[in-house]
């Protein structure tokens, strides 16, 4: 299945980058886009499921949630984001991907990103451990937040949440460098193999986090809510990390910058 996941995903990066400048965009909300890629890379990917694994459940950002097969709950649900990093899909800015993770009984078992502008395949499967285009990739060994390279990303809501930009200001106090990179999903696969030493956002869906969540676990870092509880998917506070600067990040988020908890 772990195949599976990755040949769709490139399949997917490939309808991504042929409509790339020419995708027709339209508004979901006042700052929320969807493009026809987006659409697109879905169909593909549902279509493909449907066809290999006619029993499983689908959650998908685009269509929504399709658990009931037959009137029954699959064990199985793939979590299915087509195009991560819309926006700058739309602009053009070429940091973007294709996320897909599968869930076994609520259990994540298999996590695929895909960037198809660099061909860059990140890949877990529990217990297995995680790659990058086949090599196995690690967490960095950054341990004092003020060598980190962190980074964040805002949730559509944005403009109703001053917190955000509070929080952005406190990193930029205490952390060697903050970006903000516009897709969630390679934000977390950047963690898993150590570009990124860490990761905060408050706003998420579980199609952002579904398949970097396992690729950090696999890659032995630590994913947690803000309240350094094992990150349940389907909650929006997500804060990832190397491990080693986990402790130091919470402490700026509920208590300012170069604050110890
Ligand atoms: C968004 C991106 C962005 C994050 C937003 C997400 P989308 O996903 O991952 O980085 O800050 O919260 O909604 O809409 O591009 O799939
Ligand atoms: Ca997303
Ligand atoms: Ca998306």
């Amino acid at each position: 299945m772990l195949n599976f996941a990755m040949q769709i995903a490139r399949e997917a990066g490939t309808v991504l980058v042929q409509r790339l400048g020419a995708a027709k965009i339209t508004n979901k909300g006042d700052i929320d886009l969807v493009t026809e890629a987006d659409l697109a890379s879905e169909s593909l990917i549902i279509e493909r499921i449907r066809s290999y694994y006619p029993q499983h459940g689908i959650l998908a950002e685009e269509s929504g949630e399709a658990v009931l097969i037959d009137g029954k709950r699959s064990d199985w649900k793939w979590i299915i984001d087509p195009l991560d990093g819309t926006t700058n899909y739309a602009h053009g800015y070429p940091c973007f991907c294709v996320s897909i993770a599968l869930e076994h009984l609520g259990v994540l078992e298999i996590g695929v990103i895909y960037d198809p502008v660099r061909d860059e395949m990140f890949a877990a499967e529990r217990g297995k451990g995680a790659t990058l285009n086949s090599r196995t990739i690690r967490v960095s060994e950054i341990d004092e937040l003020n060598s980190a390279m962190v980074c964040t990303g805002f949730p559509y809501n944005v403009r109703e949440r001053p917190d955000f930009a509070r929080d952005f200001a406190n990193f930029t106090m205490s952390a060697q460098a903050v970006r903000r990179d516009g897709s969630a999903a390679l934000d977390l696969a950047y963690v898993a193999c150590g570009r990124f030493d860490g990761f905060w956002e408050d706003g998420l869906n579980p199609w952002d986090t579904a398949a970097g969540v396992l690729l950090i676990q696999e890659a032995r870092g630590k994913v947690t809510n803000f309240d350094n509880e094992p990150l349940d998917i389907y909650t929006a506070k997500v804060l990832a990390t190397n491990g080693l600067i986990h402790d130091a990040m919470r402490s700026v988020l509920l208590h300012g910058p170069n604050s110890r908890l």
